[in-house]
């Protein structure tokens, strides 16, 4: 059981790598939550290379005009094991300045310990602040399609939790969870976890 659990998360930290939007995986397991996985497109979008990223805390995104109570708000997402979305003025390498929309969401192993914590960024252009609402209205749309038991489904993945979990605490088996989250996804238009748990907390679960 362990090994399967074990290449399971292999395979999740590799996963990431084909992810079109930035993404890190941090390990809370460690001292400091140190990044464990990065992938190009988070190297693009803050010009760090993996070396300088890896096996460090992603604090080093922030600096002076970072607004101290949207750290606090992450800080405290991460402290609770719970989802955060805030757009947080962050530094690129060469010090360029640029509105990050993150997403840090827990990453629970099937017995419900947490094991990672998977971080997104998203670059918003300083002149499109207007787009949170855009996008929040349309992640509820999206949302709103979805059938009761998709939107359930949805809200479980968004808190953290992984289709064994889920399984059980829907009372079904792991393969109409499977079903449930194919089918979502498609009507989401979501390649991967990031991007539904994403949708799951601009709708608002
Ligand atoms: C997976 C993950 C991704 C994160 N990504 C960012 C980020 O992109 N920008 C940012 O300012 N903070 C980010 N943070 C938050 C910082 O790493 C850190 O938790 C926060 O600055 C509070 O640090 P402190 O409690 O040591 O002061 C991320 C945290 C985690 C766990």
């Amino acid at each position: 059981m362990q090994t399967i659990n074990e290449a399971h998360f292999d395979n999740f930290l590799g996963s990431i790598q084909f992810n079109p939007i930035a993404t890190v995986i941090s390990d809370p397991n460690l001292r400091d939550n140190p990044i464990v996985a990065v992938n190009d497109a988070f190297c693009v979008l803050t010009q760090y290379p993996p070396e300088e990223v890896v096996g460090r805390n992603c604090k080093f995104l922030a600096g002076d005009e970072t607004e101290p109570w949207l750290t606090d708000k992450i800080r405290d997402g991460v402290r609770r094991h719970s989802p955060v979305l805030v757009e947080i003025l962050n530094y690129k390498r060469d010090g360029t300045k640029f509105r990050n929309a993150v997403l840090v969401a827990p990453i629970f192993d099937d017995g419900d310990i947490l094991r990672y914590f998977l971080g997104t960024q998203v670059e918003l252009p300083e002149e499109n602040w207007d787009l949170f609402p855009n996008r929040k209205r349309h992640a509820r749309a999206l949302v709103g399609d979805l059938s009761n038991r998709q939107r359930q489904v949805l809200q479980k993945i968004t808190q953290g939790r992984r289709t064994k979990q889920i399984a059980h605490e829907l009372s079904l088996s792991e393969k109409t969870i499977e079903m449930h989250r194919a089918l979502l996804f498609r009507k989401l238009n979501a390649i991967n976890v990031a991007d539904a748990v994403r949708i799951g907390i601009d709708a608002g679960l």
